[in-house]
């Protein structure tokens, strides 16, 4: 049998729609393109050319694990976030648009500072942590993971980007730091676990059934581990240091801009792309 880019195009586009999967086309692209080593864009180009059997038997594999609810990216290894390739899979979250924009407020809030000390509490991939490191490579990044799978993911990608100012530590929030960086950071940065029980279970089988609960999961209707970063980060921000956080949004956004208030100064909330509030941030005096 003779395999096309054209042809399996056709039939993962049909087998993936069938599945229920929106945007069916885009991602067989994708899949199609990961495969051959080949750009979107170039796929046209060609496209009743031939493709190997051990090709078209990797691209028949990839779809039918998108069908069967996998990831897209856990299937492909990769998600782009800012300027990185971040590798990818089970046991660490997929890093999410919105999550660029925390970045983005980073920046902002790290502008006039000269060598920043960060900290990213949950690197997951290192999506925040990494980005940082690379976008302000004056700056020294610290970040903590507690899920070992996440750690691994966080490890390679660090070696991956080759960013010298990045420190990555393993255990609860900010007790595997050392000790003596204790009230020297300018930034902590988290995107923490935030959802309650019953927002995950609405949540999409995709999530709800692959991707970590550690990632996603916290208790106290998803507030508890947003509460502890907010309390015991105080101590390790230096005067004048911010704290910025991502939040479900919903009410999360004004109940932790209360938690902010108790202690820390210039609270605010700023809105994601959609113009949902998103992000709670504070200053310590
Ligand atoms: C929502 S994910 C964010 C991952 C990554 N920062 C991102 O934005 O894509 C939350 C991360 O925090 C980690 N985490 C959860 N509880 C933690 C804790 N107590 N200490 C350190 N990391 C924790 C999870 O394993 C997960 O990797």
């Amino acid at each position: 049998m003779r395999y096309t880019v054209a042809g399996l195009l056709g039939a993962a586009t049909r087998d993936l729609e069938r599945s229920g999967i929106s945007g069916a086309r885009n991602e067989a692209e994708i899949l199609i393109g990961h495969v051959l080593g080949r750009r979107r864009a170039d796929l046209y180009a060609g496209s009743d050319g031939p493709v190997t059997l051990a090709q078209a038997a990797e691209i028949d594999k990839m779809v039918a694990a998108r069908c069967s609810g996998s990831p897209l990216q856990y299937i492909t290894g990769v998600q782009s976030f800012r300027r990185l390739a971040l590798r990818v899979g089970p046991g660490v979250l997929v890093p999410r648009p919105e999550t660029e924009m925390l970045v983005e407020r980073c920046l902002e809030l790290l502008e006039g500072l000269r060598s920043p000390r960060i900290l990213d509490i949950g690197t997951g991939s290192g999506a925040i942590a990494l980005s940082l490191a690379t976008e302000r490579p004056d700056c020294r990044v610290w970040a903590t993971e507690i899920s070992e799978d996440a750690y691994r993911w966080a490890d390679r990608n660090l070696e991956l980007t080759g960013a010298a100012n990045v420190e990555l530590y393993f255990g609860d929030l900010f007790s595997p730091l050392p000790k003596t960086e204790r009230g020297n950071f300018d930034l902590i940065v988290s995107n923490p676990p935030y959802l309650s029980q019953e927002v995950l279970a609405a949540a999409p089988a995709e999530v709800r059934e692959h991707e970590p609960e550690m990632a996603l999961l916290s208790a106290d209707a998803g507030m508890a581990t947003s509460i502890r970063i907010i309390r015991e980060g105080f101590d390790w921000l230096a005067p004048g240091g911010r704290m910025v956080m991502e939040t479900a949004g919903s009410s999360q956004w004004h109940d932790l801009s209360i938690w902010f208030g108790k202690r820390y100064k210039s609270v605010q909330i700023t809105s994601d792309l959609a113009g949902r509030p998103r992000f709670a941030e504070g200053r310590k005096p």
